[in-house]
Formats: structure tokens, sequence, C-alpha cells
């Protein structure tokens, strides 16, 4: 059975929108690991629109399972995961005006770049995963520089417009995801994954985490509305 690495960079966004202590994604992370999360994933973007430097030292100490801290190839960034050492770092593109994280990480067209902070990352004893398209090419790239892992996008998938397409796009992933297993590289998957759409990608065979936010934070607000506002009307009254 696959893993389930928890991202609750959404529930920063919801304090951040506020600039406030509430929500704060420390709590959400305990009780995450209560529920049998496996992993804490946490994306600190060089724009900090939601996870700040505080959260992550904090979980760094707080949390038990494995703490996955997303990030860019970016000295500034692997500046703070070398101080911190997470059990695991994600490589992710990042663009400043991007919503999310919008396609898997070029590793052949920055192959200098990414293999210097690979090699930073592993220097400091770090596990290192590298968020890629189910493309052969990426992942014989990301092979070459030494990683033991790869996170296979699961976008394409997720926003296909037909169940055709969405066939597809299982299909690119589960072949991409044996090329993967075949150079021996730890199979991970994730971004956009939804209550309704997991359950094929969960049966990819060998696939050993996935990585959930925005749904499942997404869905915490929707099953816990009804008693936040019980519990105003209760004070009020
Ligand atoms: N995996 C990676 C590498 C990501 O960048 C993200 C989004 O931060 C996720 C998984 C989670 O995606 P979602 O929030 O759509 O579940």
């Amino acid at each position: 059975m696959a893993k389930l690495g928890v991202n609750i960079d959404h529930v920063a966004t919801i304090r951040q929108a506020r600039r406030t202590i509430e929500p704060d994604p420390v709590w959400a992370a305990v009780i995450a690991e209560l529920a049998g999360a496996d992993g804490i994933t946490v994306h600190l973007r060089e724009d900090r629109r939601h996870i700040q430097d505080r959260d992550v030292r904090v979980l760094k100490e707080t949390v038990q399972v494995k703490l996955n801290f997303e990030m860019a190839a970016e000295d500034s960034i692997a500046d703070i995961a070398i101080e911190l050492r997470p059990g695991q770092a994600t490589l992710v593109p990042e663009k400043r005006e991007e919503v999310t994280t919008e396609g898997g990480l070029d590793v052949i067209g920055n192959r200098d770049r990414v293999r210097r902070c690979v090699e930073r990352l592993q220097d400091a004893g770090i596990e290192v995963s590298l968020f890629i398209d189910p493309d052969e090419r990426q992942i014989d790239a990301s092979k070459d520089l030494g990683v033991s892992a790869v996170e296979l996008h699961t976008g394409g998938y997720a926003d296909a417009a037909s169940e055709a397409a969405q066939l597809r796009e299982l299909f690119a992933l589960t072949s991409a995801g044996a090329h993967a297993r075949k150079l021996d590289l730890l199979l991970h998957m994730g971004h956009g994954l939804t209550y309704r759409n997991v359950v094929p990608i969960a049966r990819v065979p060998e696939v050993s985490e996935l990585n959930i936010g925005h749904s499942i934070v997404a869905r915490a607000v929707m099953v816990g509305f009804e008693r936040a506002i019980r519990e105003m009307k209760a004070l009020i009254g």
C-alpha cells in the first residue's frame, strides 16, 4: 500500500489570508499524524505565500513521521533545508506567477543547477526526490543524478478533459512508473489527486508514496464546517 504524505500548505494559505496565527499548520500536522498520515509535506516557496520559515522549523521539531520538504533548486532554500535536515527534500520547479506547481522539473534542461542542489542536499544526509513529468528521458536524467526517488506529476491525469484522456494519462504514469522502478528509483506520485480520482493511482504497481494536499484541506473545511458553526452558535447562545 502506498504511503500518504499529507501536504498542509493550504492550511497555511488560510492563515496567511489574514496574516494571523490560525489555522496553524503545526496543529494540522499533529492531527494528520494522529489520523494515520505517513508523512507531512510542506513547500517553502520563495515568495512565502503559505508556509513560513517558522512553520518548517517547528515542524522539524514536532513531526514524528517523515517530513518531506518541497523546494525549488535554489541556493537560498537549499541553505534552509541543509540547516533543518528534513527526512526528504523534493525538488520542484517554481515560478512566482504560477497558482500552483505547473509541470514537472526539467531535469535535462537544468541538469547542472539540479545536480549542484542534489549534491548539497545529499551531502547533508537528506534523501532527494525529483518531481518530474511521466517522461522516460526525465527519469533517466534523474537516475543519472543519483537521487533515491522520483515523484511523477499526476496533474495531467487529474485535469484530463475526458475519460479516454484520463486513461491515456494513467497509462503514461504506469509505464513511466515501471521504468523508474526498473532503474531502482522509489516511485512517488502527486498533484491534483482527489477523493474521486485517487484509487487508480493508488493501484499503480509499486507506487510507494502519494502526496496529497488541496483536496484534503478542501474536504476538511466542508466536513468540519457544520461543527464549527454549531460551536459558535452555542457560544453566542
Ligand atoms: N506533490 C508536489 C511535488 C507538489 O508540488 C504538490 C503541490 O504543492 C503536491 C504533491 C500536492 O498537490 P495537491 O495540493 O494538488 O494535492
